[in-house]
């Protein structure tokens, strides 16, 4: 089971919290739908107990939660933040005492905002080079008042999604429109994945990964056009965040016309492609291509599948893709793969209460046993995955989208905040019994 500190915290300005980036984007008009925010979200900075019960009674063996940067160094540099840690240590022995391994990952996006506000006038957040030693510095500081107890730790969560939609199409936090210029923030991303990663094993961690998103990339037709568009496409979206992790180099960008990275360093790459317990994989569904008309800023434009099954975010449900993403990482990365782990997957569909009280989301519970199975499919064809995580407990705060996209196997009230388990948790709970050894 997998959520992240934004999404379900709430409590925004409690114990010492600074403001970040996605505070600030979401205070903004305009930016989310129906003006949602995230200052309540789903209460759990004080309902925690009342969640790790609810993962208890689902029988999970593992948690993936984000820390929030801005809880515990609220500056981004300087002090930390006491009182932000405790809560982190009074979650992940709420966990260890429900037989739940905590999984922490470090950066899910709430950047603190004072490190997106450049004094020098320069731009900041992830498009300074500076916001990666920062973050290995947070780093050690979560290691050491956590390293005792949590065993698990991701750097970053989706760096391609964060740098695409906060930096590069301005549809997320921090809302920048830089389009190609906006690599500096995959570079800083990958270099302070490097460097928390030392910082980490310093400390004495047992286990560090990366977790992308993964999407196949399908060409609209067998074109050559449409087939280029696609590979344009993989390059971004997998390549550009897996290769330097893998094999310590960047792959040739030349399809976009760049052909330097003027902003990789002597030593960077040693970083960043230094060895991993694992790879996190982030699967919803596939992306379906078309060569963009000439003179489009990129290559590709991202088009519908045809007669697809589709949820309430409007994204195809292909569970095919699931096996293709893990099956074709194994063959093209070969044995310099880490072990994989699917640490999302799941999908949005709002389903009101039956009269009984009770939430009848069929819908999830097909896309669950479809992709459950998808990755039965890929392990039997060779893949070496270790975990399935699912996206996610609590029905939250969806980005842009607000409460408006549910992907949660327990429902929450937003004027309550009364959570109610749907069928999809039942039915969950039900294939964790049947499965038991099976990390989930
Ligand atoms: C991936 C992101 O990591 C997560 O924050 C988001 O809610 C899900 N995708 C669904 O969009």
């Amino acid at each position: 089971m997998a959520t992240s500190a934004f999404q379900i915290e709430g409590a925004t300005t409690e114990d010492g919290r600074g403001p970040s980036v996605w505070d600030t984007y979401a205070g903004t008009p305009g930016k989310i739908r129906d003006g949602h925010t995230a200052a309540t979200a789903c209460d759990h900075y004080r309902r925690y107990p009342e969640d790790i019960a609810l993962m208890r009674d689902l029988g999970i063996d593992v948690y993936r939660f984000s820390i929030a940067w801005p809880r515990v160094r609220p500056g981004g540099t300087g002090p930390a933040n006491s009182a932000g840690l405790d809560f982190y240590d009074r979650l992940v022995d709420g966990l260890l005492a429900a037989g739940i391994a905590p999984m922490a990952t470090l950066y899910h996006w709430d950047l603190p905002q004072p490190l997106e506000d450049s004094a020098s006038g320069n731009p900041g957040g992830w498009l300074d080079r500076d916001t990666a030693h920062r973050f290995a510095e947070y780093a050690a500081i979560c290691a050491e008042r956590l390293g005792d107890r949590v065993r698990h730790w991701i750097t970053l969560n989706e760096p391609f999604e964060h740098m695409a939609l906060g930096y590069a199409l301005g549809q997320h936090a921090p809302g920048h429109t830089l389009l190609l210029d906006a690599l500096p923030a995959a570079h800083h991303q990958l270099l302070g994945h490097g460097l928390a990663t030392s910082a980490l094993r310093a400390a004495g961690a047992p286990f560090v990964m990366l977790t992308n998103s993964y999407t196949p990339a399908i060409p609209a037709s067998d074109d050559e056009d449409d087939e280029r568009a696609a590979a344009a496409y993989d390059l971004l979206h997998r390549r550009l965040f897996t290769d330097p992790v893998v094999h310590g180099r960047y792959p040739d960008l030349s399809a976009f016309g760049i052909d330097a990275l003027p902003f990789v360093k002597d030593g960077d790459l040693d970083a960043i492609g230094q060895p991993l317990d694992g790879l996190g994989v982030n699967y919803y569904n596939p992306t379906r291509l078309t060569a963009a008309p000439p003179g489009a800023p990129l290559p590709f434009d991202i088009v519908e599948f045809d007669d697809v099954k589709t949820t309430d975010f409007d994204w195809p449900v292909i569970p095919s893709g699931l096996t293709q993403t893990l099956v074709e990482l194994t063959h093209d990365y070969g044995t310099a793969l880490p072990p994989l782990w699917v640490t999302e997957n799941g999908c949005s569909y709002t389903v009101p209460p039956a009269a009984d009280g009770s939430i009848p989301d069929q819908d999830r519970i097909d896309y669950l046993a479809a992709h459950v199975e998808a990755l039965d499919a890929a392990i039997a064809l060779g893949a070496d995955v270790r975990g399935y995580l699912v996206w996610t407990l609590l029905d939250n705060f969806e980005w842009a989208e607000g409460y408006h996209q549910r992907f949660g196997l327990v429902h929450v009230d937003p004027e309550t905040q009364d959570r109610t388990p749907k069928a999809s948790f039942d039915w969950y709970r039900g294939h964790i019994a049947q499965r038991s050894g099976a990390m989930q």
